[in-house]
């Protein structure tokens, strides 16, 4: 595996290592989350020709924002971006905005300044790491091993917008505290649409939990061997590496984190997890306008008139 295709490009604040004690024994706490920002973003184009599609704001706030709130409500304090090329505007929304901020503190805006300042808590780190070729979902979670190395971690996909509360990345960090084991989100999704996603087997181990026993990436209806598709949510223990440095090329040609994950639940328990909570796809047209419709219709400033309005349509 081209180990050596990435250039960790800027580390921001301080990096630390926590461990705490539970029952008397030493676990490891999930401090860190990647977040695979390289993608195209093929399906938003034009949008998405110079700007990033993580970018792509669902009423005021960028969809990678929605994602690192989610990872900061879990108590993850490094957030590590796996970027590429036309990314840069990631890395300024989460850099200090000297300008607009003096500009706002001038105007006695203090309300934006406020929102602004908010976007990057004063404890996080941001670190960001270019993966150089578009190989694959799992050749990015790769390119995080230099900054995530003997941890358990997190993995977010910003196009998977989840509503829930508490934050679906939190219930996850809760189910990893309690089984000190791999955790992937899962919902079920319309057999028709097997093709999009990761598909476990699995046997349920409560309403919520389930032990997986296999995964298979994007299999064709006819072929899934259920219906139980994995969303953009994961927390991986560090073996993920040593897996995914030994994957072939899968479907679509890619480094698949599927297949990685594959490999590792034939070692390690694996538990897949029926988060609750609402999952809007925006990474499609049609998700992104839900998640709009519905966030809008939750935001304080507006939600009262678009309501009105949708009503009026
Ligand atoms: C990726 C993963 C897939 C997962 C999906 C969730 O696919 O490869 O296993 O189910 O995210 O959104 P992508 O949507 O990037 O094609």
């Amino acid at each position: 595996m081209p180990a050596n295709k990435m250039t960790i490009v800027g580390m921001a604040r301080s990096c630390r290592k926590q461990i705490f004690v539970v029952s008397g024994e030493y676990m490891k706490r999930i401090t860190k989350a990647v977040f695979p920002v390289a993608g195209m973003g093929s399906r938003f184009l034009p949008a998405t020709k110079v700007s990033p599609k993580e970018m792509m704001p669902i009423v005021d706030k960028p969809l990678i924002q929605y994602a690192v709130e989610e990872a900061v409500a879990a108590g993850i304090t490094d957030m590590v971006f796996i970027t590429g090329r036309n990314k840069r505007s990631i890395e300024d929304h989460f850099d200090k905005a000297y300008e607009l901020e003096a500009e706002l503190a001038m105007r006695g805006k203090d309300e934006l300044l406020r929102i602004v300042r908010e976007v990057t808590p004063s404890h996080i780190n941001c670190i960001y790491i270019r993966q150089v070729e578009p190989l694959g979902l799992g050749h990015a979670v790769l390119c995080a091993k230099p900054v995530v190395q003997d941890e358990p971690f997190a993995v977010l996909l910003a196009d998977d917008l989840i509503d829930g509360d508490p934050p679906i990345i939190k219930q996850m960090v809760g189910v990893f505290k309690q089984h000190q084991c791999s955790v992937l989100g899962v919902q079920n999704v319309p057999r028709e649409q097997t093709r999009q996603y990761g598909i476990v087997s699995s046997v349920p181990l409560s309403d919520v939990l389930e032990q997986v026993n296999g995964i298979v990436e994007k299999p064709r209806p006819e072929d899934a061997p259920t219906t139980l598709g994995v969303v953009g949510r994961y927390i991986l223990t560090p073996r993920i590496f040593d897996h995914l440095e030994k994957v072939q090329a899968g479907a679509g040609g890619e480094i698949q984190l599927t297949d990685g994950i594959a490999a590792l639940m034939r070692e390690e328990k694996m538990l897949a997890y029926r988060f609750s909570g609402t999952r809007y796809d925006c990474g499609s047209k049609l998700g992104y306008l839900k998640a709009t419709v519905a966030l809008g219709l939750k935001h304080p400033e507006v939600c009262g008139e678009f309501a009105a309005y949708l009503k009026s349509i």
